[in-house]
């Protein structure tokens, strides 16, 4: 089962850094037939990743998007700002295997990218090996089940 048979839009965020990659990945979604959400932000004038991650990640919360897809310099800060909220698990990738991982292994429900250290040729690659890559679960799942702060013990 690919994770878009999940049958609700991608979501995609970015700051101005991610933006001009943002956009391609959206002319890619579009070309594939999917819908998307975008969260912003909508053009490469400088901005603050947090404005556009946590509205990504509450819809991601909501299950009004799944999967998304992040995009910042160096993908750490929105990356950061996305793993402050519990129902997400949101994997930075730059090349595909670390996507693959990221679904088989962690169930990451928003894939990061970092825009200024990979080509649009990988970044596509990402975007395609993380949507069809399926959770493996098993003790997969009892590591995850395990994430949250006060879970592990
Ligand atoms: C913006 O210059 C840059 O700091 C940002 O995109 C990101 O890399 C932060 O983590």
């Amino acid at each position: 089962m690919s994770i878009l048979k999940a049958n609700k839009p991608v979501g995609l965020c970015s700051d101005h850094a991610g933006y001009e990659m943002k956009s391609l990945i959206e002319g890619y979604l579009e070309a594939q037939g999917i819908e998307y959400v975008d969260f912003g932000t909508n053009n490469a004038e400088s901005c603050d990743y947090p404005d556009f991650a946590h509205p990504c990640a509450e819809a991601v919360e909501r299950g009004e998007v799944y999967p998304a897809i992040a995009l910042c310099g160096t993908g750490n800060g929105i990356g950061m700002t996305l793993n402050k909220h519990q129902g997400i698990r949101a994997a930075l990738c730059w090349e595909p295997e670390l996507a693959r991982l990221a679904r088989a292994h962690n169930d990451a429900n928003i894939v990061v990218l970092p825009a200024r250290f990979i080509s649009p040729e990988t970044a596509i690659n990402i975007v395609e090996t993380f949507f069809n890559t399926d959770f493996e679960g098993g003790r997969h799942q009892r590591r995850i089940d395990k994430i949250p702060v006060g879970k592990s013990c």
